[in-house]
C-alpha cells in the first residue's frame, strides 16, 4: 500500500487512475490544479507524485522544478500522451523518477508505483544510515582544550594518514580505545571494520586462534574452520588492546605478521596475506617489560613506531569542568530530560580530586550523581563520598568517613550502589535490598535534608 498523489488537470484521467490504484490498495489524493498541489502537499504524507506533463496553469516540469527546489525529493513520475525524449531527458536531469506514456496499462502503473515506493525506502534507509554514521562519529568526540589534549588531537590527525603501526599508551580510563576509534575513523580506512581484541582476556592458545584463525580440527574443540581477526579486519583497523599481555609465542608471530603481512591459520600451512593497519594499546610501561624480558624488543621498536601518550586526568586538570559537563549533557540526552550541574562547590571537589581511574571514573561519578540527585543542581556533598581511590576505598570500609557512624555510612553506600544499579527505581531497589519502599524514602529523604544542612552551614561559615 501507497500514498500515492494525482496531479492532472482533466477528470476522467484523474478518476480512472484513481479506480486503478484504490483497486491496488493504494491511497490517492487528487489535485487538478498543481499550484493548489504545490500549496497544499504535504511532502510526509506522499510516497509517490504521479503528473501529468502539459497543464494550462503549469506544466509537469516546471511542478518538479518547484518542488525540488523546496526540498521536496518524493519520487515522481510524469505522464504523457507526446512521448518526446527530449522531454523525457529534462524531466530525468530534474530528478524524475519515472517517466510514463498515455495510455498505459493498470499493470504498468502498479509496476511504477512499487518502484518509486522502493526508490523512497532505500532514501530513507540510507539518511537512517548517515544519521547512525554521524552519531558515530560524535562518540569518537574528545572534549578537552588543555594543551595536553590539543596534542593529541594534532597527533591523531598525523598519524591517521599514516599506515604505520600505533601504540596508545596512557593509564587506566585515559580513553585509549576511544582515540583508537578517532584514528580509524579519521585514516582512509574508515569505511573498512574495525575490529577490536583484548588480549589480556584471553590465554595464549585463545589469543593465538582468536587473532590468527583456525583449521577444523587444529585442537580439541575446534570442530569448524574460523577465520582470525587479522583476515577479518582485512582492510580495516585491528585494535589490540592491552598488547602488554601478550604471550612470547603470539607476541612472534604478530611480530611475523606485522613485518611480512602475512600469516597461518592455527593447523595449516596455507600463507594468508592481509592488509591490516594494527593500533595498540596498553597502560604499562612497555619499555619496562622489554628490560625485563616480558616483551620482544624487536616487537616493541615495530609497533612504537608512532607513540601516542595520553595524559592522565590529573595532568590536565583544565578539562575536567568541560568533561563533567559533557557527561552531564549526555546523560540527560540519553535519558531526555534537561541536564543537571555541579555547584560550585561540588565543581572544585572534582577539580583537586586526583582521579585514579580517569576519565571513566569522572563519567561514573557524574552517571551516578545524575541518576541520585534529585535537586537541580548536584552538591559536593552527595559525590565526596565517591572521590577516594580504590585503596582509599577499602580503609572507608572500616574507617568511616565520619567517626562513629560506621554502619549507617555503609548503609548509605549500600543504597545509593544498589539505585545506581536500578536507575533510581525505588521500588526495585527497596525490593533487591529487602525494605520496603517507604522505609527507603524516609532514608533518602533524611540524607537530602542533612545534606541540605550542611550546605547551608557552610555558605553560613562561608559569607
Ligand atoms: N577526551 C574525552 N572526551 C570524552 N570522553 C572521553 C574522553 N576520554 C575518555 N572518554 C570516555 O571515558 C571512557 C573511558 O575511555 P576508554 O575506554 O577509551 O579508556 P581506556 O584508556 O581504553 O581505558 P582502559 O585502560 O580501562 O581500557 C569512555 O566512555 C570514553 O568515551
Ligand atoms: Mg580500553
Amino acid at each position: 500500500m501507497a500514498r500515492v498523489c494525482i496531479i492532472d488537470d482533466k477528470d476522467v484521467m484523474r478518476d480512472s487512475l484513481t479506480d486503478i490504484l484504490s483497486g491496488q490498495d493504494h491511497e490517492v489524493t487528487t489535485y487538478s490544479d498543481p499550484q493548489r498541489a504545490l500549496a497544499e502537499l504535504v511532502p510526509s504524507r506522499v510516497d509517490v507524485i504521479i503528473s501529468d506533463l502539459k497543464m494550462p496553469e503549469m506544466d509537469g516540469i516546471e511542478l518538479l522544478r518547484s518542488l525540488r527546489s523546496r526540498g521536496v525529493d518524493t519520487p515522481f513520475v510524469l505522464m504523457t500522451a507526446y512521448a518526446s525524449v527530449s522531454t523525457a531527458v529534462e524531466a530525468m536531469k530534474l530528478g524524475a523518477f519515472d517517466y510514463i506514456q498515455k495510455p498505459f496499462e493498470a499493470d504498468t502503473i502498479a509496476l511504477v508505483i512499487e518502484r518509486a515506493v522502493t526508490l523512497g525506502r532505500l532514501r530513507g534507509e540510507n539518511e537512517a544510515l548517515r544519521a547512525s554514521l554521524r552519531d558515530w562519529a560524535d562518540n569518537y568526540e574528545l572534549v578537552g582544550m588543555s594543551r595536553a589534549m590539543r596534542q593529541v588531537r594534532n597527533q591523531i590527525d598525523r598519524v591517521a594518514k599514516s599506515q604505520a603501526t600505533v601504540l596508545i599508551q596512557g593509564e587506566s580510563g585515559t580513553g585509549k580505545e576511544l582515540v583508537a576509534r578517532a584514528i580509524h575513523a579519521a585514516s582512509t580506512r574508515s569505511t573498512g571494520p574495525m575490529l577490536c581484541v583484548n588480549c589480556a582476556a584471553l590465554s595464549s592458545n585463545l589469543l593465538e586462534s582468536e587473532l590468527f584463525g583456525h583449521e577444523r580440527g587444529a585442537f580439541t574443540g575446534a570442530d569448524k574452520m574460523r577465520k582470525g581477526r587479522f583476515e577479518l579486519a582485512s582492510g580495516g583497523t585491528l585494535l589490540l588492546d592491552e598488547i602488554s599481555e601478550v604471550s612470547l609465542p603470539v607476541q612472534a608471530k604478530l611480530l611475523r605478521v606485522l613485518q611480512e603481512r602475512e600469516f597461518e591459520r592455527v593447523g595449516s600451512s596455507a600463507t594468508i596475506k592481509t592488509d591490516v593497519r594494527v593500533i595498540a594499546t596498553t597502560n604499562r610501561d612497555l619499555s619496562d617489560w622489554v628490560a625485563r624480558r616480558r616483551f620482544r624488543e624487536d616487537l616493541f621498536f615495530r609497533i612504537s613506531v608512532l607513540p601516542v601518550a595520553l595524559p592522565s586526568l590529573r595532568d590536565r586538570r583544565e578539562d575536567i569542568p568541560e568533561l563533567a559537563d559533557y557527561f552531564l549533557r549526555k546523560i540527560a540526552q540519553r535519558e531526555g530530560r534537561e541536564p543537571k550541574q555541579f555547584t560550585a562547590r561540588a565543581m572544585s571537589l572534582t577539580e583537586n580530586y586526583h582521579w585514579p581511574g580517569n576519565v571513566r571514573e569522572l563519567e561514573n561519578v557524574c552517571e551516578r550523581a545524575a541518576v541520585l540527585c534529585q535537586d537541580e543542581k548536584i552538591d559536593g556533598s552527595l559525590i565526596e563520598p565517591w572521590l577516594s581511590s580504590p585503596d582509599v576505598q577499602a580503609e572507608t570500609l572500616v574507617r568511616p568517613a565520619r567517626p562513629g557512624h560506621l554502619m549507617e555510612d555503609m548503609e548509605r553506600a549500600l543504597i545509593e550502589q544498589t539505585l545506581v544499579k536500578f536507575n533510581g527505581h525505588r521500588e526495585k531497589t527497596a525490593k533487591a535490598l529487602g525494605i520496603g519502599v517507604r522505609t527507603l524514602g524516609m532514608k533518602l529523604k533524611r540524607w537530602r535534608e542533612e545534606a541540605a544542612a550542611m550546605q547551608q552551614q557552610s555558605q553560613r561559615l562561608a559569607g
